[in-house]
């Protein structure tokens, strides 16, 4: 199972990604991830990076086409994936039918603005992993800790407000046409979409996506 998890910033794509990659023994991709392991560990695409995403900007097209290329290359992948903040611009999403890669399933994971930047400050990430928590909304078994490692949590530096306020502007104009894009690739039967209210519970997103999803 090939499947998009398309929504803005904060709408949970993480969060849910967890309950999906379990559900299907898929992998989850997230490019976000991705450059924030760049990053921690130097090299030169980090650098780059870094500079961009605290400003809540994109990263180039060139640099996330090669980063997901050789990801989906890699044995685990062959059963499928989950693409989590990936693709993010209407030349992502071309790439991928340029490149015959089809897509079983879009889940659009739909919250209004005003909610998303209450759950960013909140968010408290464990680095490593990507694992995603909220203070108040899902919170750690003991505060301030992942719950597998044990190991630290912190916030992630482009949760500050403004930065937020950006990657929501950012999301509407670059990231929306996939809507649409999605949408019409439906129409002709070449993928299915879904869309989800996901201004709910945790659990309860997670089920009826598993729901739909099993069809
Ligand atoms: P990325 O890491 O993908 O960030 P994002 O899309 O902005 O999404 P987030 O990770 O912020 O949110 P999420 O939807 O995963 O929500 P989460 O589950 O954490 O990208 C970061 C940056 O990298 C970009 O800005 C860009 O610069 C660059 N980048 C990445 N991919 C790129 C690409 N393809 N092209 C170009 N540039 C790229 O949840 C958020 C919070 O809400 C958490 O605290 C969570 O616990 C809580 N929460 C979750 N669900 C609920 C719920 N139902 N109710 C209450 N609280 C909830
Ligand atoms: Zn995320």
């Amino acid at each position: 199972m090939r499947i998009i998890l398309l929504g803005p910033p904060g709408a949970g794509k993480g969060t849910q990604a967890q309950t999906i990659t379990k559900e299907f023994s898929i992998p989850q991709i997230s490019t976000g991830d991705m450059l924030r392991a760049a990053i921690k560990e130097g090299t030169e695409l980090g650098k780059q990076a870094k500079a961009v995403m605290d400003a809540g900007k994109l990263v180039s097209d060139d640099i996330i086409l090669g980063l997901v290329k050789e990801r989906i290359a890699k044995e685990d992948c062959k059963n499928g994936f989950l693409f989590d903040g990936f693709p993010r611009t209407i030349p992502q999403a071309q790439a991928l039918v340029d490149a015959d890669i089809t897509i079983d399933a879009v889940v659009e994971l739909q919250v209004p603005d005003e909610k998303i930047v209450k759950r960013m400050s909140g968010r408290r990430v464990h680095l490593a992993s990507g694992r995603t928590y909220h203070i108040v909304y899902n919170p750690p078994k003991v505060e301030g800790k992942d719950d597998v490692t044990g190991e630290d949590l912190v916030i992630r530096p482009d949760d500050e407000e403004s930065t937020v306020r950006s990657r929501l502007e950012v999301y509407h104009k670059q990231t929306e046409p996939l809507v649409d894009f999605y949408k019409d690739l439906a129409a002709q039967g070449k993928t299915a979409y879904f869309a989800i209210d996901a201004d709910r519970p945790v659990e309860v997103i997670a089920n009826e996506i598993v729901a739909k999803l099993r069809g």
